[in-house]
């Protein structure tokens, strides 16, 4: 057989299998809800409902994080919209009581008590202080973030609403919405407000 025609059956061969084996994108998905659904239990207050994405978190999942911009646009008006001001106007609490959340990874886990407040794991993902040794990098360093943008209410307003639906700002943020699903009270959102814009806090040190 001449070189030519062995690379056209072998072609054949590989296109015929390739459509035999083919699945649709939505079997493939339906597969995968199954088999993350068939891998988690109910266990406590961590409720296998989690698994379910709203609209918001299917649509980026679909787009694997990039949206259309007109899409990302519509997201972050209606987040946005989600987010609850305090009904005192008082956006700055207690920098000492914030950092305290911002250190704190316990909450929404099985093994944690429902009754108790979580906390907001921030270093998780934030460098927050100088002094802090062990911090994740997945969002960007929180350090001196009042000294570099001030305290004006805009930036009272940003850091309160950024915390409580991340999503408002950046359509398919990886943070998690504090505020909007119930994480974080919105007086925990004040302290960590503080932690990140008063003189005194250590994240302006
Ligand atoms: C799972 C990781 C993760 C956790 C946990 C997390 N964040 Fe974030 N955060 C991010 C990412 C990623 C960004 C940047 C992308 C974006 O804008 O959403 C970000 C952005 C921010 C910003 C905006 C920064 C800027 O330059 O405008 C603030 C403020 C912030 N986070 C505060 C917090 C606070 C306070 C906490 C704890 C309550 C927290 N984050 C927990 C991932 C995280």
């Amino acid at each position: 057989m001449k070189p030519k025609t062995i690379l056209t059956l072998a072609l054949c061969v590989i296109g015929v299998a390739g459509c035999a084996t083919r699945t649709s994108d939505s079997e493939a998905e339906r597969a995968v809800a199954e088999m993350i659904k068939a891998s988690f239990k109910t266990r406590g207050q961590a409720s296998v409902d989690r698994l379910k994405q709203d609209e918001v978190q299917a649509l980026c999942s679909k787009h694997a994080g990039e949206l259309p911009k007109d899409a990302s646009d519509a997201i972050e008006k209606a987040q946005q919209a989600t987010i609850r001001y305090p009904s005192s106007g008082k956006l700055i609490g207690d920098w000492r009581q914030g950092e305290r959340i911002a250190q704190s990874g316990t909450g929404k886990q099985f093994t944690d008590d429902p009754a108790r407040p979580a906390g907001g794991s921030c270093y998780n993902c934030h460098q927050l202080s100088k002094q802090e040794l062990s911090f994740g990098t997945i969002g960007p360093s929180l350090y001196q973030f009042g000294k570099l943008r001030g305290a004006s209410e805009t930036v009272q307003r940003y850091a309160y609403g950024k915390i409580y639906n991340a999503q408002g700002y950046s359509a398919c943020s990886n943070m998690p919405r504090f505020g909007h699903n119930g994480i974080l009270t919105e007086e925990q959102i004040t302290h960590l407000v503080a932690l990140l814009l008063d003189p005194d806090s250590p994240v302006n040190k």
